[in-house]
């Protein structure tokens, strides 16, 4: 009998990111499988009536599985922190620093992680530099392709892979469209992994590495989350020194991030089989066809047990 039976959690889900969806999907799916453990589980949207329904009903755990600001940047665990709530996952402080994708690149490369070359920039300074006079000069340092993303998003939204300098401005204004500051990436060819990471009596073990290959090429929202439009294959279909690999990178992005209970690491693996970092998320997606919850079932776990034992984890 786990301490998760005697209390009550709350999922939070929803919010007003533009990942709102997902996250409703993530919240419904662990939630469900909460209750499969016999736990009394209320999903709770982000909106004005939360914080009084907190107080009024204080729950022994929350699970944020808010994805995007302001659930990922960890302003909604902070919230729960002034609180005094047990949460699962990542402190604040951590998940702004994963949430932040130049911010995370730099501190896994300083723990020897390979992050492709890339140049940070806000829309401010491209609109002050000269947008033309900034672009030749990134594709000068960096060549083609690329791939232009939101320092601060999720779901592929307003992520681009640049393949002609033409190319490159309709890319840079679909990030700046979800936010100021867009990174310009060297894209990296090669195999798509996303390798979770979960703590198991606090130690952190990586999960069965997943292979992910979209019918359009790329990884796109659409791709994400239409049934079939994207295969998976767990474990990925690499050599075991690969999969060590990948595991091994997750696991250093997780400790060098800083972050608790479960994180997962998108990577692309390339030719030689080396494992580059693309990004860590916080709160991994949790939906039909995210990747997290089926490399969950391949190690041989069940997702509601999963979650009940961070939960006591959280609680204790
Ligand atoms: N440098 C890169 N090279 C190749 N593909 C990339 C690169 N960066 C991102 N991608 C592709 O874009 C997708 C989204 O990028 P990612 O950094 O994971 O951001 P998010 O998932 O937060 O939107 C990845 O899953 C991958 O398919
Ligand atoms: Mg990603």
């Amino acid at each position: 009998m786990t301490n998760a039976l005697d209390g009550r959690v709350v999922v939070l889900a929803g919010g007003l990111s533009s990942e709102r969806d997902v996250s409703i999907r993530s919240g419904r799916r662990v939630a469900e499988a909460l209750r499969q453990e016999g736990i009394n589980v209320d999903v709770l949207d982000v909106d004005a009536a939360l914080m009084a329904s907190l107080a009024a009903d204080r729950p022994s755990c929350v699970v944020p599985l808010l994805h995007g600001a302001p659930g990922e940047d960890g302003a909604v665990r902070g919230v729960l922190d002034v609180l005094g709530l047990p949460y699962v996952g990542s402190l604040p402080v951590a998940c702004r620093s994963s949430y932040d994708k130049p911010v995370a690149s730099a501190a896994v490369a300083a723990a020897g992680l390979h992050v492709p070359a890339s140049v940070v920039l806000a829309a401010t300074t491209f609109r002050e530099l000269g947008a033309a006079a900034v672009l030749e000069a990134v594709e000068a340092s960096l060549g083609l392709p690329l791939v232009v993303k939101p320092t601060r998003g999720g779901s592929s939204l307003g992520v681009s892979v640049v393949r002609t300098s033409a190319e490159l401005p309709a890319a840079m204004m679909a990030a700046f469209a979800y936010g100021d500051i867009a990174v310009v990436e060297r894209f990296v060819a090669g195999t798509e992994v996303a390798v979770g990471v979960l703590e198991q009596d606090g130690v952190p073990v990586a999960l069965p590495v997943v292979e992910i290959v979209p019918d359009g090429g790329f990884y796109d929202y659409g791709a994400r989350y239409t049934a079939g439009a994207t295969e998976f294959f767990v474990p990925a279909r690499l050599p075991q020194d690969v999969l060590d690999a990948a595991a091994a990178a997750a696991l250093t992005a997780h400790r060098a991030l800083g972050l608790r209970h479960w994180s997962r690491a998108d990577l692309i693996v390339d030719a030689d089989g080396t494992p580059w970092f693309l990004e860590a998320n916080v709160a991994p997606g949790m939906t039909e066809t995210s990747t997290y919850p089926q490399a969950v079932a391949a190690a041989g776990l069940e997702l509601g047990k999963v979650v009940a034992a961070l939960v006591d984890d959280a609680v204790s």
